[in-house]
């Protein structure tokens, strides 16, 4: 099952845009494989939520590269998911709410964010094997792993998710930003197999990635 060259650890890609249920998924995943879960759109999340502490603007990326020289990221793992600390704070719900929404796609535009994050990201393999979600974990976090999902939805269901959760997301924005991006953008990996999951309850989604992930030549 090795696929990076410097551990045994294998890395389960899971991509796809905003309110995909990507998430839920990919926790459900990693509990029923026995992995670690790692969320990197919290990351993202974490550097927006540190950009409105600092009343930085989050558009000017200079701003936003010397902020990060004054802060002290700290990624870890708790109870089998990533979690983050900003100079030993953890930001929690509030990296879910619109100030961040509003933010978060701007500073994950900026390279330099990206490659701080996304070493940080690979890190995380040196601790066991993982189910990683985001947006381009199969396309450059770990591109040669053989374990690529992109998980997709109607724009209109992604809406009615997020709104049944309670949340006011400026999702299709996002989205956007998001796909058209210089640097990583949004994009189904080479090798991922995409899942349509607009006309799935989650149990089929985890039942149908565990499938893909099968004749990938996952051994579960
Ligand atoms: O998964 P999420 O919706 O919580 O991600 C928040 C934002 O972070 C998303 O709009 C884009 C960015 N992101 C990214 O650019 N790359 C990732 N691997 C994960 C998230």
């Amino acid at each position: 099952m090795s696929e990076n060259k410097h551990t045994s650890h294998v890395a389960i890609a899971i991509d796809g845009p905003a309110a995909s249920g990507k998430s839920t998924v990919a926790r459900r995943l990693a509990q029923r494989l026995g992995l670690i879960m790692i969320n990197t759109g919290a990351m993202y999340r974490a550097i927006a939520w540190t950009t409105i502490q600092k009343h930085v603007d989050a558009a000017d990326a200079r701003a936003v590269i010397a902020m990060l020289g004054g802060v002290e990221i700290t990624c870890g793992v708790n109870d089998g998911g990533s979690t983050i600390l900003i100079d030993g704070v953890d930001p929690g719900d509030a990296l879910r709410e619109d100030p961040v929404n509003a933010r978060v796609s701007k500073v994950a535009a900026i390279p330099e964010v990206r490659d701080l994050l996304v070493a940080k990201q690979r890190d995380y393999l040196a601790l066991g094997s993982l189910v990683m979600e985001g947006r381009d974990i199969g396309s450059v976090v770990f591109p040669d792993t053989p374990y690529k999902i992109y998980i997709d939805a109607s724009e209109e269901v992604r809406l009615a998710r997020r709104s049944a959760e309670g949340l006011a997301d400026v999702v299709s924005q996002r989205d956007a930003e998001d796909s058209k991006r210089k640097t990583s953008p949004l994009i189904v990996a080479d090798g991922a197999t995409v899942i349509d999951s607009s006309d799935m309850d989650i149990d089929q989604v985890v039942e149908v990635a565990l499938d893909t992930l099968q004749s990938q030549g996952l051994k579960i």
